[in-house]
């Protein structure tokens, strides 16, 4: 007899995870199966993000901004430190403590909510009256079948390969292997200068890698307002010290025994530089192997998503998708919400979530993040805008914590005011973003803003700032 459940989760990351517990909480009779092991072999929930992508790579960059600091900062507030060593393998190890301990945790509210934790790959097999049937195999063997009146598809994504060049981890490694490297390569190549590339590249070099970063756009960071993109350019290649080079062809990629050598061409030049790890960070793929997508008739677009309307709904009767497998941003935020409207769906609730207000984070330093338009996407649009921008650099706080530098740009209706892009270059603005997020949320104007009490002395001062400066009245501009 298989076990029945109301929901049946395929994927434990942040997507399936969540919606999981939400809908446990909501009443269904709940199970999570996920099929990630860790490298020791044993079940750790909590997906890419946790496993493999945002928590580890946030652990590695404050590790790495440690010990820049020490050597390059502290000095500036009357601290010697002579001979200060990086411990790479205790650095690891602080990081896969955070992520058992996360992945832990993750199974405590799994036994709290009531959800069953169930280990192994999940494929859909068919329809046993109006059930769907799920069977679990672990390492090939099938351990359980499960039978459920909805299911919810979270299976994530893997990372896209250069075709040809299978990544061995070793030598060619994706973020799994970039996140575990066991000493600091003397030579790091990484192809794609998107978030990983940047995030990764920051870690890596700030520990003593020389670090060249090889992207085929002309333009870089092409999703983010370009006046921000070009402060980020400048101080990433200046301060941070990597070596971007845009607007590359990849030619042939060669592995020695143990180095690396990859031909490209940049500005009609023919090149080959020489590697001792690569690191290949060009975009994500949604993950439907083993799901049996195929056999049940699961539509998939051409790029491989699961096909879902605006409320995450398949092609199948009560089949449904989030996440990183399914259209829109790759991002862990995105995904939880995904889930927990799904889950609230289900429970007969009208839940929405607002795409328009997701943020973008990019965790270098300094810090970029962003929610809404830029300004090359309003003029594209032919919206009249009026922008207001503030640096950082005569901010107090900012100076005492010896980072002032960045800015924050403010985009709103010209016509209303209404805030409509908020983008940011700076510290900690990974936190400062969520004023905006929650300003854009509840619609409101950049005067909205301009006439809320900031605490002082605070980044968000800048923030403020820059509302000001929108209606051109900055008081510190
Ligand atoms: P995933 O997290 O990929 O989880 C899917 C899970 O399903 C996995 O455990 C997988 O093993 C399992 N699975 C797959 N198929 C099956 C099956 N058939 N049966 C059972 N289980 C299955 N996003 C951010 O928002 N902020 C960040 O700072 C950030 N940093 C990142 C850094 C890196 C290096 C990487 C690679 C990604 C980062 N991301 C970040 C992106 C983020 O990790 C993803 O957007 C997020 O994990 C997507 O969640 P998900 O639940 O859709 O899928
Ligand atoms: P990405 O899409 O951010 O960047 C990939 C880069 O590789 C692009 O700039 C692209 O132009 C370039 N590229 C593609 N093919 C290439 C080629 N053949 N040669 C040279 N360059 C090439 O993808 P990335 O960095 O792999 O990350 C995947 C996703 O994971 C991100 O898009 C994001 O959704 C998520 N992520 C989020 C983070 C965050 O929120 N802080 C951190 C890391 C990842």
């Amino acid at each position: 007899m298989s076990q029945q459940f109301d929901v049946v989760v395929i994927g434990g990351g942040p997507g399936g995870y969540v919606a999981a517990i939400r809908a446990a909480q909501l009443g269904f009779a709940t199970a999570c199966i996920d099929a990630f092991k860790n490298p020791e072999g044993q079940p750790s929930l909590g997906g890419t993000c946790l496993n493999v992508g945002c928590i580890p790579s946030k652990a590695l960059l404050q590790s790495s901004e440690n010990f820049h600091a020490v050597q390059h900062d502290f000095a500036k507030h009357g601290i010697s430190v002579e001979g200060a060593q990086m411990d790479v393998a205790k650095m690891l190890e602080r990081k896969n403590g955070i992520i058992a301990k996360n992945a832990g945790g993750i199974a405590f509210l799994f036994k709290k909510n009531k959800v069953a934790n169930i280990h192994g790959l999940g494929a859909l097999k068919g329809r046993q009256g109006d059930k769907w049937v799920i069977e679990v195999s672990n390492d090939g063997a099938v351990v359980d079948t499960l039978e459920a009146t909805h299911v919810i598809v979270a299976t994530g994504s893997n990372p896209r390969q250069l075709p040809g060049l299978p990544t061995d981890n070793q030598l060619v490694l994706d973020n799994a292997g970039a996140l575990a490297l066991p000493a600091v390569p003397k030579r790091l190549g990484i192809i794609g200068a998107g978030v990983i590339g940047l995030e990764m590249g920051s870690v890596w070099k700030r520990l003593g890698a020389e670090v060249t970063v090889l992207e085929a756009m002309p333009t870089f960071l092409a999703a983010a307002d370009q006046q921000i993109a070009k402060e980020a350019f400048k101080t990433l290649t200046k301060d941070t010290g990597l070596d971007i080079k845009l607007g590359v062809k990849i030619g042939e990629v060669k592995t020695g025994a143990d180095s690396v050598s990859v031909s490209y061409e940049l500005n009609g030049e023919a090149t080959t530089t020489e590697f001792d790890k690569l690191i290949v960070s060009i975009g994500r793929i949604p993950n439907t192997q083993g799901l049996g997508a195929e056999a049940v008739g699961l539509a998939l677009d051409e790029r491989g998503f699961v096909v879902v309307d605006d409320h995450c709904r398949t092609n199948l009767p009560n089949v449904w998708a989030i996440g990183d497998v399914v259209r829109g941003p790759m991002l862990a935020h995105k995904a939880s919400e995904e889930g927990v409207a799904v889950a609230e769906r289900l429970a007969g609730q009208k839940p929405h979530v607002d795409f328009a207000t997701i943020p973008w984070v990019i965790y270098t330093s300094p810090e970029i993040a962003w929610v809404g338009k830029t300004e090359e996407q309003l003029k594209a649009e032919g919206v009249e805008y009026k922008k207001g921008t503030s640096s950082f650099a005569a901010n107090g706080r900012a100076l005492g914590l010896g980072q002032a530098q960045g800015m924050v740009k403010l985009l709103a209706c010209a016509k209303t005011d209404r805030i409509l892009g908020v983008h940011m270059i700076g510290p900690m603005v990974s936190e400062l973003i969520s004023e905006a997020v929650v300003a854009m949320e509840f619609k409101a104007s950049s005067e909205d803003i301009a006439r809320i009490v900031h605490a002082h002395p605070t980044l968000s001062e800048v923030t403020h700032e820059a509302a000001l400066a929108a209606d051109k009245r900055a008081l510190h501009g």
